[in-house]
């Protein structure tokens, strides 16, 4: 700090000043330190020090003035030359430690894969495409009244109540709960030909999420519809379907059931790889895991897809792609599928 005395300033205090300032600057071995240095001393002690011109006597202000401005100039000086060499070593620093070695082997890049439902999904496509079946989608937004209506559930049936719906703000249109309103779009496309399609898609339900259960899930509607297509048909291609994909030695299970778009109607049950049949928390205690529900499709579902039932028979099922999964890789809990943990995911494929 300059010292004022009795209104005259010390020259030697610059010369101190200098000194300090030179000895410090020789020290810095890199910017930061550098740039520590500048906020210290030029933007610091220098520029108090010539703030203090107009504390002096007017008589000696010139010879101060210029003192403090040739100081202020060498030390800027030496500063830039400092700052600039700094730069030029960080510099070739830099180049000799990033300097590409075209020798070293590569680093292979780390390779995404399917989620597993997508490779479930593909996997259900190939059986059916070698059954003769082809893909056909239906949106995933629709309207109550293909959802339900034509599916012969009229509004106030009880059967709704199978399944608890996401409604939209648009009153009339809903998240679909199942991919069985895409029969209707098939059979009003094709409509007289014969049909043999499957209709992949997400399905939403409003309802409490459980080992088993979630609130989105894929489902994959499968649609037959001819002359003479009869249960055994639908027998013989689930069967054919659940042997290719499982296997000969895994236990498939035939139960009747309800579902108002078919009569009559089954559930297909698989025997749980989890438990091996013992009884577990994912089977409900029952070593069974149902996979997929089907049936004839209903004369009334026939009728309003536009076929004559008198004439043509059809039969359908809709199954859960992630139940099928959780069944060949022993997973025994749904929520897992969409809960993004890399862990789980990276499991499966390649
Ligand atoms: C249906 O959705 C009917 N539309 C199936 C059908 C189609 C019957 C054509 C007859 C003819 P269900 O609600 O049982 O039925 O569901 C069918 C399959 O979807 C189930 O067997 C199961 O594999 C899967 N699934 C159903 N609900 C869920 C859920 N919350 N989470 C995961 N998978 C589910």
């Amino acid at each position: 700090m300059l010292a004022l005395r009795a209104g005259k300033i010390i020259m030697s205090d610059l010369a101190s000043l200098e000194q300090r300032a030179l000895t410090d600057l020789r020290a810095c071995t890199d910017e930061a330190a550098l740039r520590a240095w500048n906020t210290r001393y030029l933007k610091g002690e220098v520029d108090q020090a010539m703030k203090r011109i107009g504390e002096l006597p007017p008589a000696d202000r010139p010879a101060y003035g210029q003192q403090i401005h040739a100081l202020k100039n060498k030390l800027s000086s030496e500063y830039e030359t400092a700052l600039a060499k700094a730069k030029e070593r960080a510099l070739a620093r830099s180049l000799a430690s990033d300097a590409l070695d075209v020798t070293l082997p590569g680093r292979p890049a780390r390779r995404g894969r399917l989620h597993i439902s997508t490779q479930t999904l593909r996997a259900i496509y190939t059986i059916f495409a070698d059954l003769g079946f082809q893909v056909y989608r239906s949106s995933e937004v629709e309207d109550d009244e293909t959802n339900f209506g034509l599916l012969n559930m009229p509004e106030h049936h009880p059967a709704r109540d199978m399944w608890d719906t996401f409604h939209t703000t648009k009153p009339g249109v809903l998240l679909r709960t199942h991919t069985s309103p895409g029969q209707i779009h098939v059979m009003r496309e094709l409509c007289p030909k014969p049909i043999r399609v499957i209709l992949p898609g997400m399905c939403y339900r409003y309802e409490a999420i459980t080992t088993r259960s979630e609130i989105m899930f894929h489902q994959v509607e499968g649609l037959a519809i001819g002359e003479r297509v009869t249960m055994a048909d639908l027998k013989g291609t689930l069967i054919a379907f659940a042997r290719r994909l499982f296997g000969d030695r895994r236990k498939v299970r035939i139960r009747s059931s309800y579902f108002p778009f078919t009569e009559p109607s089954i559930e297909v049950d698989m025997d749980c790889i989890v438990c091996a049949g013992e009884g577990c928390s994912l089977c409900k205690k029952s070593g069974w895991l149902e996979i997929l529900g089907a049936g004839m499709v209903h004369p009334v579902v026939l009728r309003n897809g536009g076929y004559d039932p008198e004439r043509f028979s059809g039969f359908a099922f809709g199954m859960g792609p992630e139940r099928i999964a959780m069944l060949s890789y022993a997973i025994d809990d749904i929520r897992q599928f969409w809960a993004n943990d890399l862990r789980f995911l990276q499991q499966f494929g390649t």
